[in-house]
This record gives C-alpha cells, structure tokens and sequence, in this order.
C-alpha cells in the first residue's frame, strides 16, 4: 500500500475513491464538491439516504463518471479521540468494501490534528487489509486488496507534510499489529516455541540494526532460570528466551526493555484448565507477539531509539515432568516460589525474564501479558491493566493510550495486596488467593522489578476477541508505539 499526502486543488487529484468525513451540515471542502456536484450530495441528507452520524457511511456514485464514487463518512458527535477513530475506521472498512484502487482521504471535516488522522488513517487502512492466512505469504489464495494507493487530502501544504509523517508512522504500526494478529491467530501445534524463535530470528536477517539471540534450556539452565524452566517442564517442546536487541540510537542511549509474555498454549498444566473455550489459550502468546510487531514497526519507520525485546516462549503442559502443585522452585533472583497453581504460568515465565532484563541496564521495563482472566472481570474488553512502580511511566503510558486509542488503567499496587503472596515454605506462593487476580499476579512481578523503572500491562481482555469474529487484536502494539515515539523525541 501506498500512502502519500497532498493539499492540491482536491477534484485534481485522480482517484476513483473519495472519503468525505461529514456531518449534517457540509461545511468548506465538502461543500464546495457538493456545489460542483449539482447538490448531489446536500440532496442525499435532504431525502435521508445519509445522516452524518458518528461513523455512519454511504458510498454515492458521481454522476456522469463510471466508476468514481464518494464515500459519505459520518463524523457528528465525534469528539473524543476514541469516537474520532471510530470513524475512521468505519470509512476505512467502507472504502475497502469497494473495488477501490485509488483513493483520497479528505483530511477536513473530523477537526483532528492532521499528523495524528493521517497516521490513524494509514493504521486503520492497513489492519483493515489484514486476512488471516494459514500458510506463507505468495502461497495464499484469499482475496487480495485492491486498493493500491491512497493520498490523505488536507487544506494547507504545511498540514500535508504533517500528514505525511503521520501516514508512514501509522502504517508502521498497522503492519506491526498485522504481525502481531497473525502469529497470535496462527493455531499452537504451528506456533510453537521454536516457531517463535524462527520467526525472531527471521525479523533480524538483512537487517543491521536488529540481532536476535535465542536462549536454550541448557542456556537457561546455566543462568538458573529455574521458575521459567518449571513451566516447559511438563512439554515436549523446547522453551527459549529470545531476545531481539533494535539499535536505532546510540550505543550510549539507555534502551527501553519490553518483555513479552509468549505461553504457546497454556493448558494450565497439572492444575488444568476447563474445557470450554480452552482453544483461546493459543492466544496467550500475544505478549510476545505484539514485542514482535513492535520490533516490526521499528524496523519500518527506522525510529531513532534502542529496544531490547526479551520473549520468554514455552508451552504449559502437564506431561509426566510437569510441575506440582506445592513444588517449589528457585528463580534466578535466588528468591524460592511455592508453586500453588500450575495455572498461574504467566508470572513464573516473566520473573526470570524480569532479572534477565537488569543486564540491559535499562531507561524503563514495560512487560506485556495476557497474566489473568481477572483483568476481563475488572476493566472488561475495553482496557489493558497497567500497574507500575514509576509515576512518571505510568502516567507516560496513560497518555499513549489515549492518545493512541489503546489504552490503558492503572490499578495500585500496595502491600496489603503483595502481603496475599505470603508462604510457609517458600519467599512467596505464585498465586494470591480469588480476590484481586490482577493486582497480587502484578505484585509477584513487582518483586522482581526493583532495580529499574517498570510497568506491567495486562492484556488478557485486549489481545484478542471472541465469539464470531474472534481473532487478535494487535493490541498493544498502537500503545507501546506511541510510549517509543515520544521516547525518541
Ligand atoms: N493465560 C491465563 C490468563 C487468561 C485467562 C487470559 C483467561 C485470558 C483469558 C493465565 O495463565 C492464567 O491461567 N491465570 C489464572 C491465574 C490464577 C490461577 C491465579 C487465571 O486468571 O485464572
Ligand atoms: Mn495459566
Ligand atoms: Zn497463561
């Protein structure tokens, strides 16, 4: 896909698709294309064929030209960022939906910065594009887009190149959280640990900033990783720690560590999940996922920072090494976890991952796991849970949220909370009890976090959908992008 930005005289520009964001009353560019459309347009809301609600579309022929079309995009009420995405979204759903190649994006009309609608627009084209696909690239036989290049229109020259920015940036992160969706879609027997690794180490070829190492278990061994290696215990597939280092800065630049939870399949091992459902816990890789979509768009936009992201990859199975409940195991912070409930994987993966990331020396520590179902019954599917030991970090994250329409809530983290990981026979239990599942996982975590500025973002009810159209999300790549961007400047 093609994106570039223009203020020419708008009915200049070829294209066969027009996207005219729009309320009731046309008001400056759209206006002016209905005053030389004869009033096709005006006549349309005059006979209530299109309303201009909020992300409501209606796509009108010209007249007198075969082929071109307009599509009306409803834009009333639109004021927050989260409504103004809504509709983009929508007109890019829309303008998709057409045989459209060409298309021009009338960036007017939703009132937003143009930087930011075009790099919505961009992001939104592209995850719209995104079909999964069960086998590699150039082999697929599901349909292909046919829209080849779209030109985001604003009003001044100085708004365009605005736009211009925005666009490439958005793209970025488009194809980040396509990579993201498609390696969490992918089903566990394909998307393995090793299949991770693969695909790791794949990113890194041909390209000078990014090297990918891949830890083994003996590796893990050597390094006492003993909580992350009490979960691969009980597979027959080998579990790694990949670690993907992006050097855009200076070797003196402090990088930015982002730990991904990647559970190819989480059984809940000896403690075994019910049955329902439990096909979605191919999705609990989408921690590390999205570190790897975010490695993606960095690549893309050549973004001027280092990153280090560190994946713990395994497969929790309850083979006849698996772990028990009441097994105690050592980190390799030295500190011993009484294993309560094989189920409760997630922290005992990233607590290893944790210290490891204290070698990088880092400027901050974000890690991103699909940790407890308690965060759905919290914050719903609306929201990622974020927990933080840093003010100024989480208030950071806040603020890419929003800005980004992926946002994040802070819960606290305070004793009374860690106190619930109390335990007889070990530092601390892996489980703190039925009440505040998302706060006691983030507390265990905390404990191995001491040394850095960290935040944790639980994404077990943002990584993927369920029900018919269940699939992933890519969040929170737009999140974690957005924390990078600002970061970089
Ligand atoms: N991967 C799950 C969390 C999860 C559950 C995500 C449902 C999305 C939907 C995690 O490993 C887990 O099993 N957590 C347990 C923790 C409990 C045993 C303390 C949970 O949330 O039930
Ligand atoms: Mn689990
Ligand atoms: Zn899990």
């Amino acid at each position: 896909m093609d994106f570039n930005a223009s203020s020419a005289q708008l009915l200049n520009i070829k294209a066969d698709s027009l996207i005219l964001p729009t309320g009731p009353q046309l008001k400056d560019s759209a206006a002016a294309l209905d005053g030389s459309l004869d009033g096709a347009i005006s006549s349309l809301i005059k006979a209530g064929d299109f309303s201009g609600k909020l992300a409501e579309t209606l796509v009108m022929h010209i007249p007198g030209a075969s082929g071109k079309r307009i599509i009306l995009l409803g834009t009333e009420g639109a004021t927050t960022i989260q409504q103004q995405i809504k509709v983009i979204e929508a007109g890019a759903a829309a303008l998709l939906k057409t045989p459209s190649a060409k298309a021009v994006w009338v960036g007017e009309g939703l009132g937003a910065d143009a930087e930011w609608e075009a790099g919505i627009v961009s992001r939104s084209v592209q995850t719209a594009s995104y079909h999964y696909s069960h086998v590699p690239k150039g082999q697929q036989k599901t349909k292909t887009i046919k829209l080849k290049t779209l030109t985001y229109w604003a009003p001044g020259k100085s708004e365009a190149s605005a736009a211009k920015k925005g666009l490439s940036y958005g793209a970025a992160v488009g194809n980040g959280m396509n990579a993201a969706r498609q390696l969490g879609n992918l089903p566990a027997n394909i998307c393995t640990p090793s299949y991770l690794a693969d695909q790791a180490k794949t990113l890194a070829k041909g390209v000078a900033k990014v090297t990918t190492t891949v830890l083994s278990e003996a590796q893990m061994t050597k390094l006492n990783m003993g909580s992350l290696l009490s979960v691969s215990a009980g597979s027959d597939q080998p579990g790694h720690l990949i670690v993907i280092k992006y050097s855009g800065a200076k070797a003196s630049v402090k990088p930015v560590v982002l730990v991904g939870k990647a559970v190819t399949f989480d059984t809940g091992g000896i403690s075994l999940k019910p049955g329902g459902g439990m096909d979605e816990m191919k999705y609990d890789m989408c921690g590390g996922a999205s570190v790897i979509g975010v490695i993606n768009a960095l690549i893309e936009t050549q973004m001027p920072i280092n990153v280090v992201g560190i994946i713990p990859a395994v497969e929790n199975m309850p083979n006849g090494h698996a772990t028990k409940p009441g097994d105690v195991v050592t980190s390799m912070s030295g500190q011993t976890i009484e294993i309560l409930n094989t189920d409760a994987e997630g922290r005992l993966i990233l607590c290893d991952a944790l210290t490891y990331a204290e070698r990088f020396k880092p400027e901050s520590v974000i890690d991103i796991a699909t940790l407890t179902g308690a965060v759905i019954g919290a914050l719903g599917k609306v929201t990622a849970g974020m927990l933080s030991n840093d003010d100024e970090l989480a208030e950071q994250l806040l603020s890419s949220g929003t800005r980004s329409g992926d946002r994040a809530w802070r819960l606290p983290l305070w004793d009374e909370y860690d106190e619930l990981l109390k335990s007889n026979f070990a530092d601390m239990a892996n489980i703190g009890g039925p009440q505040a599942g998302t706060i006691t996982a983030a507390c265990f975590l905390a404990r191995f976090t001491k040394k850095y500025k960290w935040a944790h973002l639980d994404v077990a009810g943002t990584a993927w959908v369920s029900g018919a159209a269940k699939g992933a999300t890519g969040r929170p790549v737009p999140i974690l992008m957005d924390y990078l961007r600002s970061k970089a400047q």
